[in-house]
């Protein structure tokens, strides 16, 4: 029997919370345009960026991501008037969030992207990518740090 030392190279699993009417169009746009991009972002669609819960980042975390996207319509352009201004205030107060558990705020990331930009979608999904494989598995212990969190089990 022989054994294989090759590893495999680490393939992050990211969460990706796009709003309804801009950034998942701006996914579908890349994927109707047969554009390459990364594989690693599991796709969770919410009508809009404000919709945004902070606990579905920490859950996702908790669950096994090793990084949280967070994507909506451009400022000014919310289907909701002015939602993405609390989903961009929320960015903001997380990242500290995370910091102060140990997580690198780097692992979460937000991108505004329209419904025609497939491409900037697609080149910036997979620049995160990179970034977080730089970063290496996260492996957090959410139910230690959180215990309030509830863990769910993130698809692979
Ligand atoms: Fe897209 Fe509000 S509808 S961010």
């Amino acid at each position: 029997m022989t054994e294989t030392t090759e590893k495999k190279p680490f393939e992050p699993t990211i969460i990706g919370f796009t709003c309804n009417w801009c950034s998942y169009r701006a996914a579908d746009m890349a994927g109707i345009s047969r554009m390459k991009y990364a594989h690693n972002v599991r796709l969770i669609r919410l009508m809009c960026s404000g919709r945004l819960d902070p606990t579905f980042i920490f859950k996702a975390f908790a669950g096994g991501a090793d990084a949280v996207l967070i994507s909506g319509c451009h400022p000014g352009d919310c289907h909701y008037v002015n939602q993405n201004y609390k989903a961009l205030r929320r960015f903001h107060l997380v990242t500290r969030v995370l910091e102060q558990l140990g997580i690198a705020p780097a692992r979460l990331k937000l991108l505004w992207a329209s419904a025609a930009e497939g491409a900037i979608f697609a080149s910036e999904v997979t620049k995160f990518v990179e970034d977080v494989r730089a970063l290496g598995p996260l492996n957090w212990n959410g139910a230690e740090a959180l215990p309030e969190i509830e863990k769910e089990e993130v698809p692979a």
